[in-house]
């Protein structure tokens, strides 16, 4: 399986910051790993143009587990797909905590990017209490068992860890935290769709870095990574999709 940089721009980013896009392209054409980026919703259409026929794909960070309808606010599945959009991130900590999302809101948003042809990039992660406490891996799986469907193959789910106090704190698991994780997950995952587990790509995120990427990409079942702060900036995604890329 080719692994996969990601990068969350959460609600950061205006026009100005495609220029970023660019500078990433023209840096790293054609890396051995793929690549995407998920911008705010505002620069899906822009950015897609941008990386039409290169090797960025580009991503949604949320939808709606609707095709359409009266829900204000609210994107579809099939708008982001219209605009570009060849992934979404789905049931992240933030839309979590921000939005009260349940897994099994995540698992219906889930069949909805699917069903759109859409890859769905499924977040889960620990808090900080909940590690302290002993539970993360009955809380991990919980959540993989609650939001995967039955529908799930290597070629349109993505899994990513994401410890909650990783996230934007510098904090990273030792190694043998997210190796733990990770083996875990591709087993669980194995128990719900079987070989294609196998297949799956599975990201680790929180504080991913240039300084902690190669180190992070070297732990089994590790295939890349979902990054946050440093997917903002061309040279340090660049250097995060270096180091996946000679991984
Ligand atoms: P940071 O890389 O900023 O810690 O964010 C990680 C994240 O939440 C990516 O979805």
């Amino acid at each position: 399986m080719k692994k996969l940089a990601a990068g969350n721009w959460k609600m950061n980013g205006n026009r100005a910051a495609l220029a970023e896009v660019a500078a990433l392209l023209a840096a790293h054409p054609a890396p051995a790993c793929e690549m995407l980026l998920c911008p705010p919703t505002t620069l899906l259409s822009q950015m897609a143009a941008l990386a039409a026929g290169s090797a960025l794909q580009v991503g949604g960070q949320d939808c709606h587990p609707k095709a359409s309808g009266a829900h204000t606010g609210d994107i579809s599945a099939v708008m982001l797909a219209d605009a570009g959009a060849s992934h979404v991130i789905l049931g992240h900590s933030e839309r979590r905590a921000d939005h009260g999302e349940s897994d099994a809101l995540v698992l219906a948003k889930t069949e909805a990017a699917i069903a759109a042809g859409l890859i769905a990039v499924v977040c889960l992660g620990e808090t900080e209490a909940q590690r302290d406490a002993g539970d993360t891996l009955a809380v991990i799986g919980a959540q993989l068992d609650g939001s995967v469907p039955a529908t799930a193959t290597s070629a349109n789910l993505v899994l990513a860890y994401e410890p909650v106090w990783a996230i934007g704190t510098g904090r990273t698991p030792t190694l043998a935290q997210i190796a733990e994780v990770h083996a875990f997950l591709r087993a669980r995952l194995t128990a719900h769709i079987g070989a294609e587990a196998a297949k799956t790509r599975l990201l680790y995120g929180g504080s991913v870095k240039p300084s902690n990427a190669a180190e992070i990409f070297a732990v089994p079942d590790v295939d890349g990574a979902l990054v946050g702060g440093a997917s903002l900036k061309a040279a340090d995604f660049g250097a995060i999709v270096a180091a996946l890329a000679a991984a």
